[in-house]
């Protein structure tokens, strides 16, 4: 299913009350905003996450149709934080492997009374496709093929807060593999809601962003060029496992045209800060000093998952 026409109307109710979380398209600058105050809320002064009680009477479970790392263990310890109970589905052994249709399989975990659904799919639109067939539960997208990452974005967002303060005068470049980043198509969402008036896509041709552009949105090709001044460098990981074998580029000549070291990132300001989703591929989008270097944020970007995804879920309980 083409990203463009997938919808999120599913996501609010009649009244406009957020029930599910699909994707950022069509989600009011206020439902966002709201969300980023509710996690900023769940850490303390000192940036540590606090605890909640506000799910104690919720189960939540975790359906990973693909693997993670960093957006499965922060949704389960999001989810452990609020005081929820939660399940990791193992798909592996699953029903589902048993021929049962996924429909099935999620009435049977509703039969169960679970709550709250977190789902990552390698399918465009499977959450999306969920939602409006089962009625009752609140779905997460947690990534849906190359089409929205919401919850990643909006930690991108709370971090890029924390740093910045607010955003309409921002310059943000987006670097990398955008053509078949969900992160990069739910960070563009993010951003152009939030007021961002300069948000630079910089990739080859071959992995450049596919969608419309609205207004305040370029494409580049030349890495100098896109990362000239901007407060913000947002690095995506070259997702192979989405291309075609002809468009594999040679990692070596990607790093030397695309990677971003110590050197290049002197074009951009020097508070600039550096973003990745993760994980990170060390020498081919970043090289080592920049990853760990005075101006990354990247595992902060990791603790304010928690804070997001806790955010998420009270919300979604209509307890925030
Ligand atoms: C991203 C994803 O899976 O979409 N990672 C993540 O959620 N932290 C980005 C990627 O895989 O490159």
């Amino acid at each position: 299913m083409n990203p463009e026409s997938i919808s999120n109307d599913a996501q609010l109710d009649a009244s406009g009350k957020l029930i599910h979380l699909l994707g950022l398209k069509g989600l009011p600058k206020k439902e966002l905003e709201h969300i980023l105050d509710v996690a900023d809320d769940l850490l303390d002064g000192q940036g540590n996450l606090k605890k909640s009680k506000a799910l104690d009477d919720m189960s939540v479970a975790n359906l990973f149709f693909e693997p993670s790392t960093r957006t499965r263990n922060t949704f389960e310890i999001a989810a452990k934080r609020t005081s929820a109970n939660t399940i990791n589905v193992d798909l592996a052994n699953s029903a589902t492997k048993k021929n049962e249709t996924l429909m099935d399989t999620m009435q049977t975990l509703k039969a169960m009374q679970i709550d709250m659904f977190v789902i990552r799919h390698k399918k465009n639109g499977l959450p999306h496709r969920i939602a409006s067939n089962i009625d009752g539960v609140a779905i997460i997208n947690a990534g849906d093929g190359i089409n929205a990452h919401p919850t990643q974005a909006l930690l991108d967002m709370m971090t890029i807060r924390q740093h910045k303060g607010s955003f309409e005068d921002l310059s943000v470049a987006i670097i990398g593999d955008i053509r078949h980043s969900r992160v990069a198509h739910s960070d563009i969402q993010a951003l152009s809601t939030l007021g961002v008036k300069d948000i630079r896509l910089v990739a080859p041709q071959y992995l450049q962003y596919k969608g419309t552009l609205t207004e305040g949105i370029s494409r580049l090709d030349n890495l100098q060029e896109g990362i000239d001044g901007v407060d913000v460098v947002m690095t995506l990981r070259l997702q192979k496992e989405r291309m075609v074998a002809a468009d594999i580029p040679n990692e070596q000549a990607y790093f030397k045209t695309y990677g971003i070291t110590e050197e290049k990132l002197k074009l951009a300001q020097p508070e600039a800060i550096v973003m990745h989703p993760g994980p990170v591929n060390r020498g081919i989008e970043l090289d080592s000093g920049v990853a760990d270097g005075p101006q990354s944020v990247i595992l902060q970007q990791v603790t304010n998952g928690i804070a997001i995804r806790m955010a998420v879920m009270v919300v979604l309980a209509g307890k925030a």
